[in-house]
């Protein structure tokens, strides 16, 4: 059919979905947040214009207010493959984590130690480095200067039967190589460390299925998902067991994530996250013929076009920044889906990128640069004004070949 990639996804049909593609600019600041599909804004409208009320049951407006919003987190659990009460909405994913620090703060002792990585964003950093004023030690598990990567095997190093936690990021969203999560909860789970994993960059990309990670805490952002701005943290029933309740006291014994949500829920974004799964189902229905019954397995479908439409884009994106002059790519060289998600940092010595970034802006492609609130990761790699930081340029299924040709265009004559 027109219009298809040669991996059989129908671009045009999944940008018509989305009522800010069309605006005039190449939309190449995807990590910072995707746009929205229509299925998204209708259903956050349809929740303030028709169930504005509390989720009382014993009236009819109640009763509607209360199965929209509980089909919404049916629908994000059935996505990640969690159950509905091992999950919750929040306000962000730092506000979670901040949250979920204050959770598992109670079981830490002077002279624990919690492994953070130097590549991850400060939002599964910062929260962890707080809780050294109790005593706990924070072990950093640095990223190669050169490649950017983290190295499971100098993990292996850093653990020890003091570890009680390893937090790490799914993918960064600066190297945007993609980490062996499943490995990670293995070697933390063998000197009985729990594992908090930053799903932020990943997401929109792949389909999170928490029960094959194994990771004990995931979290990820629904606004760079193509839904509304909401964290949502999964947490294991085991894992819940070692926290504290932050929600009314009235919550004590209740070990469901909602012990993790000390802001109750934004009604109407709840709402409109169901709009995400809408999405996928309407993607699938207008690709595959087969019915397949679980909302997870027919997203996985469309996750699949979608990997494989982002690493011909990246690839294109990739081998054109490097053959630009002085440009350095960070993270993989590779537009490989195996190794790395098409969120593509650069840099260029003598130039700062701002400079790059304004000038893209005024060929209207929109991309962003700094250090994207991961200091210490662009740091780690040489940057030397990690303010002015990397020039990012992330893309989705949605961008095309032409906005990626396009960005490259305009870089040629930015750079000369
Ligand atoms: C990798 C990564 N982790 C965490 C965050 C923080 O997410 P939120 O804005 O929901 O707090 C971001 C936001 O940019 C991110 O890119």
């Amino acid at each position: 059919m027109s219009g298809r990639t040669p991996d059989g996804l129908d671009v045009e049909f999944c940008r018509s979905q989305f009522p800010e593609i069309g605006n005039g600019w190449a939309y190449l600041d995807n990590a910072g947040g995707s746009y929205v599909p229509r299925s998204v804004v209708g259903r956050m409208v349809s929740f303030l214009t028709e169930s504005k009320n509390q989720p009382w049951r014993h009236t009819a407006p109640g009763k509607l207010s209360g199965d929209r919003l509980d089909a919404a987190y049916a629908s994000v659990a059935a996505l990640i493959n969690a159950e509905r009460d091992e999950i919750i909405l929040g306000p962000s994913t730092t506000a979670n984590i901040h949250a979920l620090a204050q959770a598992l703060r109670p079981m830490l002792r002077p002279g624990d130690e919690i492994v953070v990585s130097q590549q991850d964003h400060e939002a599964n950093r910062g929260a962890w480095v707080r809780l050294a004023e109790f005593g706990v030690t924070i072990v950093e598990w640095p990223i190669d200067p050169v490649t950017g990567l983290l190295d499971t095997e100098m993990l292996r190093g850093l653990l020890n039967e003091r570890t009680r936690l390893v937090c790490v990021t799914h993918v960064s969203n600066v190297v945007a190589a993609i980490n062996p999560v499943a490995d990670i909860a293995r070697m933390a789970h063998g000197v009985g460390a729990m594992v908090v994993v930053d799903g932020v960059a990943y997401a929109g990309h792949a389909l999170v299925d928490v029960k094959v990670l194994g990771a004990d805490f995931y979290l990820f952002s629904l606004y760079k998902v193509y839904g509304p701005h909401q964290g949502v943290l999964y947490a294991s029933r085991a894992a819940l067991r070692q926290t504290r309740n932050q929600k009314h006291f009235f919550y004590d014994s209740n070990f469901t994530a909602e012990r993790l949500h000390p802001a109750g829920n934004q009604y109407e974004s709840v709402a409109a996250s169901h709009g995400v799964a809408d999405y996928f189902d309407a993607v699938y229905a207008h690709h595959f013929r087969d019915n397949e019954p679980s909302l997870h397995e027919r997203a996985k479908q469309v996750f699949a076009l979608f990997a494989a439409q982002e690493q011909t884009l990246a690839s294109v994106l990739i081998d054109g920044l490097r053959a630009l002059p002085g440009v350095r790519v960070l993270g993989p060289q590779t537009g490989d889906r195996a190794v790395r998600m098409p969120t593509v940092a650069f840099h260029v010595p003598g130039r700062t990128s701002k400079s790059i970034a304004e000038a893209l802006g005024a060929s209207k492609c929109l991309v962003a640069h700094g250090h994207f609130y991961a200091p210490h990761c662009v740091a780690a790699q040489g940057i030397a004004d990690v303010d002015d930081g990397v020039v990012r340029i992330s893309l989705l299924h949605y961008n095309t070949l032409a906005e990626v040709q396009g960005v490259l265009a305009a870089l040629r004559g930015i750079l000369g």
